[in-house]
């Protein structure tokens, strides 16, 4: 293909994919989400992922900084963050319940000074780096290291928290809402705004369990001070401090969908504050950006309510999901998302309605890493679906497939020019393999009911 007459090589010098990538891009926001806590990545990986970004016509790279199993941004208030919060002493080897654990002490962090590096390196190729710390919940590595933001008390928490989780999946763990907490998170914010010069940073709140606020009376206690009746308003009630707070700083947040929850509850997006059932609640502020991953609510109603919304559900965008249901697919995880169902993402279909279009500013695939233990295994998972991410995200989906499959030979062959391990169109290769580490594969259709069930609560306030 020749080269693109204009297009991302007016913001980058890096060399083009030969993809199609002409003209004006159709959405602003042509982002990757990498999950660094899961997986420490040394920065030099991380440079290569930004040349690899760039060529590929994409502008964010959001960095999942912190999560239950690691905290990689050093933060200089909170030393114990990396220094205990950076290091697990194994890893789950494998999804499900046949998982064992590797033996394998896994450690890293970067420091503000390579930050603020791959920043300056980003932007001089047309990317902007957005950090993300994760808050209330995915908090379990902070725990490890500052037990007393914890619930229950800090010699409760040591008691149940030695380390950052060396498990995957969902915790019980999450933030106590005491003003010292919320302090801390602010101190770990504006040290992040002082790394990030981006205009956006993330704060999380997806996936925050209730259930030890619930029981923990010191918690209801709080509540009720505040006047919040619900843990989905108390959850509301912390984004919106923490969204507050950044907005001091002059930014704005972008959080996970579940961030709604409680939010129509507690004021809606954009209102001063409103009287819960007694004092004012703060709220989110009307410019946070929604990053809508669990199906279509959240984005419906984050544009309802006139927030941004980013597009990245799981079912088009996950790229740790296996890519197909063969049996030699590496550790299956999540629904079959193969090259063609990427290229199959329509994120604003023909005919939806202005109010919804006009405010998808983005899309984004995100890339979790408790698979994906190896710069090789994370080339698999990501190239070639990478490619087809780029142009629905530069032109709009779906693709034309035939015509996409027309430019694969040429883009294959660009990706082994560049040493990228990609996933050959047939399948692993036997060295790509992981035979007997177990996962588990899921169905397309157990799938969209439960995120029905998830975002049942959204779809009730949006009217869907
Ligand atoms: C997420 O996948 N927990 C945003």
């Amino acid at each position: 293909m020749s080269a693109p007459e204009a297009g991302p090589a007016d913001e980058s010098s890096a060399p083009l994919a030969p993809l199609d990538l002409r003209g004006e891009p159709r959405f602003a926001w042509r982002g990757v989400m990498l999950d660094v806590a899961r997986r420490f990545r040394p920065l030099p990986d991380l440079l290569r992922f930004v040349d690899l970004l760039a060529a590929h016509g994409l502008n964010v790279l959001q960095l999942h900084l912190t999560d239950d199993q690691g905290w990689r941004f050093e933060v200089r208030a909170y030393p114990r963050l990396t220094e205990v919060g950076g290091r697990r002493s194994e890893s789950q080897l494998g999804h499900g319940p046949q998982s064992t654990l590797d033996g394998v002490p896994h450690e890293g962090s970067y420091t503000q000074h390579e930050l603020r590096g791959l920043v300056a390196y980003a932007a001089a190729r047309g990317i902007r780096v957005v950090p993300e710390i994760d808050v209330p919940g995915h908090a379990q590595s902070i725990l490890a290291a500052y037990p007393e933001f914890g619930v229950g008390g800090a010699e409760a928490v040591r008691a149940r928290i030695g380390e950052p989780w060396t498990r995957f999946g969902i915790s019980d763990e999450v933030l106590n809402v005491e003003d010292a907490t919320l302090a801390f998170v602010c101190t770990v914010f504006d040290e992040l705004c002082d790394v990030f010069d981006s205009d956006v940073v993330g704060f999380g709140g997806d996936e925050a369990q209730k259930r030890r606020w619930h029981e923990d009376p010191r918690t209801q206690e709080l509540m009720a001070e505040r006047g919040l009746v619900s843990e989905d308003e108390l959850q509301a009630w912390f984004l919106g401090r923490v969204a507050g707070h950044v907005a001091e700083r002059g930014r704005r947040v972008i959080g996970w969908d579940e961030m709604l929850e409680g939010a129509d509850a507690a004021g809606g997006p954009g209102a001063e504050g409103a009287a819960v059932g007694g004092p004012t609640v703060p709220t989110l502020p009307a410019d946070a950006v929604v990053a809508s991953w669990r199906g279509p609510v959240g984005a419906e109603l984050g544009a309802r309510l006139g927030h941004d919304v980013v597009l990245c559900p799981d079912l088009w965008t996950y790229f740790d999901y296996r890519q197909s249901d063969a049996a030699d697919e590496p550790i299956p995880v999540g629904t079959v998302l193969s090259l063609e169902d990427v290229a199959s993402f329509d994120p604003v279909p023909d005919g939806a309605p202005e109010w919804f279009a006009e405010r998808v500013v983005g899309v984004q695939a995100n890339v979790w890493t408790e698979q994906l233990d190896t710069r090789d295994r994370l080339d698999y998972a990501v190239f070639p679906r990478l490619g087809a991410f780029a142009e629905v995200a530069w032109n709009g989906g779906p693709l034309d497939w035939a015509a996409f499959s027309s430019r694969l030979p040429a883009y294959l062959a660009w990706l082994a020019e560049q040493g990228v391990g990609f996933r050959p169109l047939e399948g692993p290769r036997p060295d790509q393999q992981r035979p007997g580490v177990p996962g588990v594969p899921r169905e397309r259709a157990a799938r969209i009911a439960e995120l029905e069930r998830l975002t049942a609560s959204l779809a009730r306030v949006s009217g869907a």
